[in-house]
C-alpha cells in the first residue's frame, strides 16, 4: 500500500517537474524560433506597395547589433532616410560609423526593392563628418531616394533578402571558396567608388587578422563600459524578444539548437560572462572555422558616405553569398577598438595593426568579417514592425 503510494507520488512529481519544464520551455519560446509578432517584418516584407515596399525590405538589412538605427520620412516618390541616433550603441560606436554603415545596408535593399517593383532609385548622401553621439540625439537625414519610373528589375539579390541572416555557427574549414566567387564579391563590392575589398584566404594573413580578431575581442570585453554598452542590447528573455523586437537573441548566437534551448531556459549570464562566451565563440568558433576572413576598406574612416557606401558593399556581397550557399558575419571588433582608442585619446594600437595588414596607408578598414561554407542554417533576428520606423 505504502510503495504505491510512493510510486503514485514520484509519478505525480515527475508529471509535474515535466509539465512545469513544458511551460518554461514554451514561456522562453524554445519551441518558437523565429515565431511571433517579432518576425512577422520576414514573412509579410513583400505584401506593401509603394515607398513602403522600399521600407519593408531596408528593415531587414544587417545592421549593428540588430539596433535597427533607421527611421524613414516617406513623401510621392521621395523617402529620407534618417539615422535614429537614439538608437546608438555607446562607446562601442562613439562615432555612430558602425550606424551609419547599417544604414547603408538598409539604402542597399531599399534600391533593390525599387529595382524590383519597376522603380528607378537615385540616392542622394549627406556628406558630412561622421561626429560624436550627440548629447539630444535625434533623427538626422543621412540619406535620399528619390523614385521614377524604370523597368521591372528580376534580381536574384533582391530575392535573397529574406533568406539573408548572420550566421555566427561554425562554417566548413575544410572547403575552399572557388576563386570566381571571391571575384565576383570584389566586382559586387564597388571597388571602383573609393572602396577596397580585401580577402585573406592564404593561412598566414588570415592568421594575422584572425589575430586581431581575437585580441580586439579581448580588449573590449575587458572595457567595462563597453561591454555594459553592448549587453543594453541583448535580449535573453523570449518576452523581451517579442516586446523590443531588436538586438542579439539567443536564437542568433550560433549555438546548436540544443544548447540555444537550453540557454533560453537558463538563467540570464551575467554581462560579464555573456562577453565571456562572446570571446569564447570568436576565438574558438569563428575565426578558426572560417576559410576566408576580409576587410572592406575606405579613404576616409570617418566619413559619412564612406560609411554608408561601405554598408551598401557589405549588404550586397552578404546578398550575393546568400545565393551561393555562403555565410558571412561580421566580426568587427579590430575596428570597434580603433573608434573606441580615438574616443579615448589613446595610441592607436588598433589601427596601426590594421594599417600594416593593408599595407597602404590610403586604405582605412572599416569593416571586418569572415566568410565560409555554412555547417547549419541560422533563424532570422527580430525586426520591428514598418509602423514603428516610418515617420
Ligand atoms: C556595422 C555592422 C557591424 C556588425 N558587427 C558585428 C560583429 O562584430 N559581430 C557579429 O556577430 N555581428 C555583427 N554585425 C551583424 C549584426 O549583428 C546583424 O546584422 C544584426 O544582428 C541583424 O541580424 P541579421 O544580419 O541576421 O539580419 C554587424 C552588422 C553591421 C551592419
Amino acid at each position: 500500500m505504502q510503495r504505491r503510494a510512493l510510486l503514485q507520488g514520484a509519478g505525480i512529481v515527475a508529471l509535474s517537474l515535466v509539465g512545469a519544464g513544458a511551460w518554461w520551455s514554451d514561456r522562453e519560446g524554445v519551441f518558437s524560433v523565429g515565431e511571433g509578432p517579432a518576425y512577422e517584418p520576414w514573412r509579410n516584407w513583400s505584401a506593401e506597395q509603394g515607398p513602403l515596399a522600399l521600407v519593408s525590405a531596408g528593415i531587414l538589412a544587417a545592421n549593428p547589433h540588430n539596433t535597427q538605427p533607421w527611421r524613414f520620412k516617406l513623401a510621392d516618390e521621395r523617402i529620407e532616410i534618417h539615422a535614429d541616433t537614439a538608437r546608438n550603441l555607446g562607446t562601442f560606436d562613439p562615432y555612430l560609423r558602425e550606424m551609419h554603415i547599417g544604414l547603408g545596408c538598409a539604402v542597399e535593399n531599399m534600391v533593390l526593392a525599387a529595382a524590383a517593383r519597376g522603380r528607378e532609385a537615385k540616392v542622394t548622401l549627406v556628406d558630412g563628418s561622421l561626429e560624436p553621439i550627440p548629447a539630444a540625439p535625434r533623427p538626422s537625414l543621412v540619406a535620399i531616394i528619390e523614385l521614377a519610373p524604370g523597368p521591372r528589375r528580376q534580381d536574384e539579390l533582391y530575392d535573397a533578402i529574406p533568406r539573408r541572416h548572420t550566421n555566427r555557427a561554425p562554417y566548413d574549414r575544410g572547403r575552399a571558396i572557388a576563386p570566381e566567387l571571391l571575384r565576383s564579391l570584389h566586382s559586387l563590392a564597388g571597388e571602383s567608388t573609393g572602396l577596397k575589398l580585401l580577402l585573406f584566404s592564404a593561412e598566414s594573413e588570415r592568421k594575422k587578422l584572425g589575430d586581431l580578431m581575437v585580441a580586439a575581442t579581448e580588449t573590449i570585453i575587458a572595457d567595462q563600459r563597453m561591454v555594459d554598452d553592448s549587453q543594453r542590447w541583448f535580449r535573453q528573455r523570449w518576452a523581451d524578444v517579442q516586446k523590443f523586437r531588436d538586438g542579439p537573441t539567443l536564437d542568433t548566437a550560433g549555438l546548436s539548437p540544443l544548447v540555444a534551448a537550453l540557454a533560453k531556459i537558463a538563467p540570464a549570464p551575467s554581462p560579464e560572462r555573456n562577453h565571456r562566451y562572446w570571446l569564447d565563440a570568436t576565438r574558438d568558433v569563428q575565426v578558426p572555422s572560417a576559410p576566408v576572413l576580409g576587410l572592406i576598406a575606405v579613404e576616409a574612416l570617418y566619413d559619412r558616405a564612406q560609411a554608408i557606401r561601405a554598408g551598401r558593399a557589405w549588404q550586397r556581397m552578404h546578398l550575393f553569398a546568400t545565393t551561393r550557399g555562403l555565410a558571412m558575419q561580421p566580426i568587427n571588433q579590430p575596428v570597434e577598438l580603433v573608434d573606441r582608442e580615438r574616443q579615448l585619446a589613446r595610441e592607436p594600437v588598433a589601427a596601426r595593426a590594421l594599417a600594416s595588414l593593408v599595407g597602404d596607408p590610403s586604405w582605412k578598414p572599416t569593416f571586418a568579417f569572415r566568410l565560409g561554407y555554412p555547417t547549419r542554417d541560422v533563424p532570422p533576428s527580430p525586426r520591428r514592425a514598418v509602423g514603428d520606423v516610418v515617420i
